[in-house]
């Protein structure tokens, strides 16, 4: 199996006014002058800043996502958006499936894997995040809750090119608390197995897998070095450049 590219992904949620793509582009700068990051990098901003920062970050390594689409490609859907209007407006891939959207939003995982479809018809890279509340994993239920959601939510026509897999735990979101590397281990072995019943044994094993959830500068290291962890989906630490560049220095060669 040749080795996966890993993927530090930030994404700023309800955060991002026009004066943060300065942000964005001290990012650009900080990679552009430290060549040995081994990783891709990406920002998902939001909606409003996707051009602005498409335009700015242009021939850098830092790519630009969305943080949600529309099931459909137009129509009378007030406030929301779709895969296609990303994509026009310079996004290459879009985060479905938040555990903030599952909660805040109702979304089940048969709508997950409809907006799924909706970035492929697009042209986009589909980020499915996957988690379980701290209930579910108290329960000792963590392993069948992720394999649950896997399988509601990525379609069949996923593959290592078009689908990106977060694992985020719902109680690790912005509290600082995090899964032990072991724990993290087991999640990550248990979704690459339970992925090749959906995509198949050689999509599975070159899917990039993150792990998201109070990753920091301080935890980057040990995250990233866990088997099976591609890379990090990176809420609050990905605001600021200096933090967001702190995590991608996990992946420092040598
Ligand atoms: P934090 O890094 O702020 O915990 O957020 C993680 C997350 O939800 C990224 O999608």
């Amino acid at each position: 199996m040749t080795a996966i590219r890993p993927l530090v992904a930030g994404n700023w949620k309800m955060n991002g006014l026009l004066s943060s793509v300065s942000e964005a582009a001290a990012l650009a700068e900080l990679l552009r002058s430290n060549d040995e990051i081994e990783a891709d990098a990406m920002i998902c901003p939001p909606a409003t800043l996707i051009p602005l920062l498409a335009e700015r970050l242009t021939g850098s390594r830092v790519a630009v996502g969305g943080q949600d689409c529309h099931q459909i490609e137009s129509g009378a859907h007030t406030g929301d958006i779709s895969a296609e209007i990303l994509a026009d407006a310079g996004a290459s891939a879009v985060i479905v499936g938040h555990s903030e959207r599952r909660a805040d939003h109702g979304e089940s995982d048969a709508t997950v894997n409809a907006k799924a479809l909706a970035a492929y018809r697009a042209g986009l890279v589909a980020i499915i995040c996957v988690g379980e509340t701290d209930a579910q994993r108290d329960a000792g239920e963590t392993l069948d809750i992720v394999a649950g959601q896997l399988r509601g939510s990525v379609p069949a026509a996923a593959g290592a090119g078009n689908t990106i897999i977060a694992y985020e735990p719902v109680w690790a979101i912005g509290t600082g608390r995090t899964p032990t590397a072991d724990d993290v281990a087991e999640v990550h072995n248990h979704m690459r197995t339970q992925l090749i019943a959906i995509v198949g044994d050689g999509e599975s094993s070159a899917m990039r897998l993150l792990y998201g959830g109070s990753v920091k500068p301080s935890n980057a290291t040990e995250l990233m070095a866990v088997e099976n962890v591609n890379g990090a989906l990176v809420g609050g630490a990905s605001l600021k450049a200096d933090d967001f560049f702190g995590i991608l220095s996990a992946y420092t060669a040598g």
